[in-house]
């Protein structure tokens, strides 16, 4: 029996921490339209720098005005179809990554932006929309080949973890940093090829002993000293893909006095790019029926943190948690 009454998350006010932006809020179900949905969301997946950043009105391609809703992908089971719905039935399990509709524990959608999966399971939250991040981070912006070099950072992560095996399976040497010991087992287990634990080595003095025709593509989730770094292993022709820089989010960017980058990227014909993903968005339906097959043929394992996080109630917390960085793959929240 559906409840008629839900909670969610909302951000009432602009604020530097995630935590004080928001409040639970409960509300009446709505109505459904013709070609409307209801889900039952079981499982969300958390995006602590897209969180924080929006709560801080520091996403320029969005900036809401509050109070608006929060989280995006989610998974969970179809309890109400319209009545123009022919696609879905209520039971079927459905995948879902649409903003303001992860941190709630229902939530109603046009049929047409849900997306039938075979179980409602936390690991799907890997691939949608995280693993087509990396999918499309990867070869669209940085145009990845085969036996180049491959630096990820982060590589741990949601994201990095998937960047890792596509690159991998895609035949390329892929080097991977992490911050601890039960991160660097993941990435050994998903055949990353050089380890970085950054905690324990030096990052920049592995790539230079070791590394001397430098890197072909970076696929860099962390910023500052990551990213210096990076750009100064430039391959002749090397890409550098922004994808994230997560070593500043919620503070005061860092202002850094050198001399401009063009000095750096100009003898080697080397690039760095910016990449968000919804300014790919042509790409996302292929990208995320690619992963599917990848993960339900078993080619890509996915992690998702096994430190549980349950309710609404607990999404602030899994959001420092993420920022803290000492989550191993995926953080998920469960209702
Ligand atoms: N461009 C896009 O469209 C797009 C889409 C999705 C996500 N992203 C970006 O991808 C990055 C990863 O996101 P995610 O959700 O998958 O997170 P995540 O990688 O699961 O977690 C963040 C990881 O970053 C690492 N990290 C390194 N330095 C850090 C620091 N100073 N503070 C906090 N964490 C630090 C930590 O791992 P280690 O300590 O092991 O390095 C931490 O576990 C973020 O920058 C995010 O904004 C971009």
């Amino acid at each position: 029996m559906t409840k008629r009454r839900y909670r969610k998350l909302v951000a009432r006010r602009l604020s530097p921490d995630f935590a004080t932006a928001v409040d639970i809020v409960e509300e009446n179900l709505p109505a459904l339209s013709a070609d409307q949905i209801l889900i039952r969301n079981q499982f969300a997946g958390i995006n602590a720098g897209f969180d924080t950043l929006l709560c801080r009105g520091e996403v320029p391609y969005v900036n809401p005005t509050p109070p608006f809703d929060l989280g995006v992908e989610a998974v969970g089971t179809v309890e109400a179809v319209g009545s123009a719905v022919t696609a879905f039935q209520v039971g079927d399990a459905v995948a879902t990554t649409q903003r303001g509709h992860g941190y709630r524990e229902y939530q109603v959608i046009r049929s047409d932006l849900a997306v039938k999966i075979r179980a409602a399971t936390p690991e799907i939250l890997t691939l949608m929309p995280t693993g087509i991040s990396a999918l499309v981070g990867l070869e669209q912006v940085g145009e990845m080949r085969t036996q180049e070099t491959v630096l990820v950072t982060a590589a741990a992560g949601g994201i990095g973890h998937i960047a890792v095996q596509l690159a991998k399976l895609a035949g390329n040497h892929v080097i991977g940093t992490c911050g601890s010991g039960a991160k660097a087992k993941l990435l050994r287990t998903l055949g990353c090829d050089r380890v970085i634990n950054y905690r324990q080595e030096n990052v920049q003095d592995i790539l230079s002993q070791h590394y001397l025709d430098g890197i072909d593509l970076v696929f860099d989730c962390v910023g500052k000293h990551m990213f210096d770094t990076g750009v100064d292993h430039l391959a002749v022709k090397g890409r550098f893909v922004v994808v994230g820089f997560i070593s500043e989010y919620g503070k005061v960017l860092e202002n850094v006095t050198r001399p401009r980058i063009y000095e750096k990227l100009f003898w080697k014909s080397a690039s760095v790019r910016g990449f968000l993903l919804p300014r790919y968005a042509e790409h996302i339906p292929t990208a995320r029926d690619r992963l599917l097959d990848l993960y339900y043929s078993h080619q890509l394992q996915v992690s998702v943190d096994p430190k549980i996080f349950q309710g609404i109630d607990s999404i602030p917390s899994a959001v420092n948690y993420l920022l803290s960085g000492q989550n191993c793959g995926k953080v998920v929240v469960r209702y």
